[in-house]
């Protein structure tokens, strides 16, 4: 029997060590360092598999001027939302990790899209590893799918999994979960780092080499990671997570790493009864459960890549019982709270450091672009003088420390979008105004500090 050796790996950057430690010398994170086995003797195929991740053709230096620079061919699938996000259609050749919670809808989404690319006449191999091929079956009856050209394959073992590409040799391929699948020269546990490493890179190496796009599902882990996170995120072409609150039936997926395009989109659906369906008006959803007239609420247009989104944000600021006042917030980085709450006091007099704050942004969407600042600030001094905002005010811009309003991006698009849908008056930087009338039938108030929004939106 061969002789195994132990070794410790490092969960968020792959870094190798014999014994165990507390902070992990490659990336510093601490605690990350997990055990594992090996038999003696792979580490050498290992590094190749690696260096294989790229490229496998041998290649030359090539003058910058000499290359092609025909754009990526690309595959539209029928889902203009996970199009976009791709940035603009599935690329031959790529390796695409789609990550979320178990139960989020990463098997329903790759089993329409499967099912979308088959009826255009492509093969697609669609390989589980976590459902047997009739729970496969009964969940594709379900979503309406029925195709020749879409075979469904139950196989976790990633040898048996090659050899299957190699006789089919389908278009795309997808390995539903990577955390499933396991390299039969690796010892360890399916879903540990070395594994989960060792079947990327094979699959990265059948994408590159045969041009095949292949979409692997990740769980994401408690902490809200990626088993083997980082890592993989490393040696993919594009990461996308498909993200949602369980009790909502709205799904959004968004990229966080696209070799192909932006890492800016996000992507809206739905899921219902007979699978997910594209929501091609985001802002509609995300009002629609908006109280008008409520104290502490106003509406922002956001920027979501190319697309402006309003969306309602929410804030409840009342005297604390504690002796450190609380601040929480849902749906925006936590720190803009009380750094808002900070200027609203020092610029504008407003006396909050015994009130607890509570922010949200409604219908579970994460927003992080500085042009909601304002918003947040109308909120809080909303909430605190429980005085409501008019509902028919958009509210646009982004707060410095000394209480100005500042500039924000494609002010055109945020106004066009609040027009589009019905409301009356923008609240914007006099610096994006410069002369502006905007749409028609739309009123635009120039603010070039928080205290002049707040007189605008609350009056004096
Ligand atoms: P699933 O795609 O299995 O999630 P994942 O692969 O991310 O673990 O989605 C499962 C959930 O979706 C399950 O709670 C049932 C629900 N669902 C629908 O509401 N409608 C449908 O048409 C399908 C197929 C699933
Ligand atoms: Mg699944």
């Amino acid at each position: 029997m061969a002789r195994r050796k132990t070794k410790f790996i490092c969960q968020e950057c792959g870094y190798e060590s014999p014994k165990w430690m507390g902070k992990c010398p490659g990336c510093g994170e601490w605690n990350k360092m997990v055990e594992e086995v090996e038999p003696a003797g792979i580490g050498r195929r290992r590094a190749f598999a690696h260096s294989v991740g790229s490229s496998s053709v041998p290649s030359k230096a090539t003058p910058i001027t000499s290359i092609e620079t025909a754009s990526e061919p690309r595959i539209q699938t029928d889902l203009n939302e996970l199009n976009r996000v791709l940035g603009n259609g599935i690329v031959k050749g790529s390796l695409v990790l789609i990550g979320g919670d178990p139960g989020i809808g990463k098997s329903t989404l790759l089993l329409q899209v499967s099912s979308q690319l088959a009826a255009k006449n492509y093969q697609v191999l669609y390989v589980s590893g976590e459902e047997s091929l009739r729970q496969t079956k009964l969940r594709a009856d379900r979503l309406g799918v029925s195709s020749e050209n879409l075979l469904v394959y139950s196989e976790t073992n990633l040898e048996e999994i090659s050899r299957t590409i190699e006789n089919v040799s389908p278009s795309f391929v997808i390995v539903d979960s990577i955390q499933t699948v396991f390299h039969p020269e690796v010892t360890s546990a399916p879903g540990s780092v070395s594994q989960v490493r060792e079947c990327t890179a094979e699959l990265m190496r059948i994408a590159k080499t045969k041009g095949i796009a292949v979409f692997i599902v990740g769980h994401v882990t408690k902490e809200g990671s990626i088993a083997g996170p980082r890592l993989l995120e490393h040696m993919v072409d594009t990461v996308l997570y498909f993200e949602g609150e369980r009790h909502h039936t709205y799904r959004i997926l968004r990229a966080v790493k696209n070799r192909f395009g932006s890492t800016n989109e996000m992507g809206i659906f739905e899921m219902k009864e007979f699978g997910l369906e594209e929501v091609e008006n985001p802002s509609e959803i995300f009002l629609e459960e908006r109280s008008h007239g409520a104290a502490g609420s106003t509406v922002v247009a956001s920027m979501e890549g190319t697309r402006p989104v309003l969306v309602e944000i929410q804030a409840l600021i009342s005297p604390s019982s504690f002796g450190i006042p609380r601040r929480m917030a849902t749906g925006v980085d936590h720190n803009r709270v009380p750094l808002l709450m900070a200027v609203l006091e020092k610029r504008v007099g407003m006396l909050l450091q015994n009130q607890d704050a509570y922010l949200k942004v409604a219908g579970g969407i994460k927003l992080d672009e500085p042009a909601i600042d304002l918003a947040i600030a109308v909120s809080i001094a909303s909430s605190f003088r429980d005085k409501p905002t008019r509902p028919t005010d958009c509210i646009i811009g982004e707060v410095g420390l000394t209480g100005e309003v500042r500039r924000v991006s494609r002010i055109e698009q945020r106004v066009q979008e609040a027009a589009k849908l019905g409301f009356e008056r923008v609240i914007l930087p006099q610096n994006n105004l410069g002369g502006w009338k905007g749409p028609k039938g739309i009123e635009l108030v120039g603010v070039s500090s928080v205290s002049q929004a707040l007189q605008v939106t609350l009056g004096g």
